[in-house]
């Protein structure tokens, strides 16, 4: 299969207004000189986004302004990406985290992260594989999952197993599809230096972050050559060939000490 050649075509980025996919945004449009769909809830920042990349790279941006975690929000982005008449791909990158005891993460907060995460994420990859397997045009689309849907992660226990199901979703789908033009990428980042990981509860972890845009730089080179699974960073990736061999057990109880150490500093503040 071809790499997706992005020079002039439209791509749509969810999550465009802050961290990891602004950046993406913002290298699609510089380097690869995208057309671009950014959607988020702030409409401030795309259309300071909108504004920086016009200008900047000479390509066209298109804001939609939705809420992901409702299918009305979904189904507007998608709606409004298809009104282009020429979607070429599509990152669904949007998410959110809850870093804590998930005794007490509220219900309407976990309801949230799930519909966010995992429901809309479900609602516009349906109606995108939708449109590409009957159309059979050329295209990509790339899920934003995290190394965290790959082993438990207490203290992000909600969150990383709405990254399992995102893991575990991509790769099936990919290998039901039937365009011979058209993939479906999996990018599974480690910790990223972005608003996520901004507050003073992620304090002890902070020294694990990757720079946003490496890992940006990273997430459009597995989108362009079509990767099926791709973990930014090569330490990530030896890491990742060493955890298939430990148990999931343990990789908890460790994950566990290194994140509760930085919460019960957190919290002692
Ligand atoms: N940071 C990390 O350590 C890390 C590691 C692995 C994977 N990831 C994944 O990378 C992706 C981007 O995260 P990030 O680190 O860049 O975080 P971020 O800076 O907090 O960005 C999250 C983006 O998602 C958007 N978003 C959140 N809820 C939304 C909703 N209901 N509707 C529409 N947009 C919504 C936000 O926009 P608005 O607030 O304007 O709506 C924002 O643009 C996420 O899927 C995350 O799980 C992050």
């Amino acid at each position: 299969m071809n790499n997706l050649r992005l020079n002039n075509k439209w791509v749509l980025v969810t999550g465009a207004s802050s961290g990891l996919g602004q950046e993406m945004a913002r290298q699609l449009a510089t380097i690869h000189k995208a057309n671009l769909i950014i959607a988020a809830r702030r409409a401030d920042k795309l259309e300071q986004l909108k504004a920086d990349l016009e200008k900047a790279a000479g390509v066209q941006v298109k804001v939609v302004v939705a809420d992901l975690s409702t299918t009305e929000g979904a189904d507007h982005v998608v709606a409004e990406s298809l009104a282009t008449g020429e979607l070429y791909g599509a990152i669904l990158n949007a998410g959110v985290t809850y870093f804590g005891r998930h005794s007490k993460l509220e219900w309407t907060q976990f309801e949230a992260i799930l519909k966010t995460n995992v429901i809309g994420v479900v609602r516009m990859t349906n109606a995108l594989v939708k449109h590409f397997e009957e159309s059979k045009q050329e295209g990509g689309l790339m899920l934003v999952s995290s190394m965290s849907g790959f082993f438990p992660v207490p203290y992000q226990t909600a969150y990383s197993a709405t990254k399992a199901f995102i893991n575990a979703f991509g790769n099936a789908l990919h290998n039901e599809l039937t365009n011979p033009n058209f993939s479906i990428t999996v990018f599974a980042p480690g910790g990223i230096a972005t608003e996520m990981t901004h507050g003073d509860e992620f304090g002890e972890l902070r020294g694990w972050l990757m720079p946003v845009k490496q890992a940006a730089k990273e997430g459009i080179h597995a989108f362009v050559s079509r990767k099926f699974n791709y973990i930014p960073g090569l330490m990530n990736r030896v890491g990742k060939v060493f955890m298939n061999f430990l148990p999931s057990r343990f990789i908890g109880s460790k994950m566990s000490k290194v994140y509760l150490k930085s919460l019960l500093k957190f919290e002692q503040k």
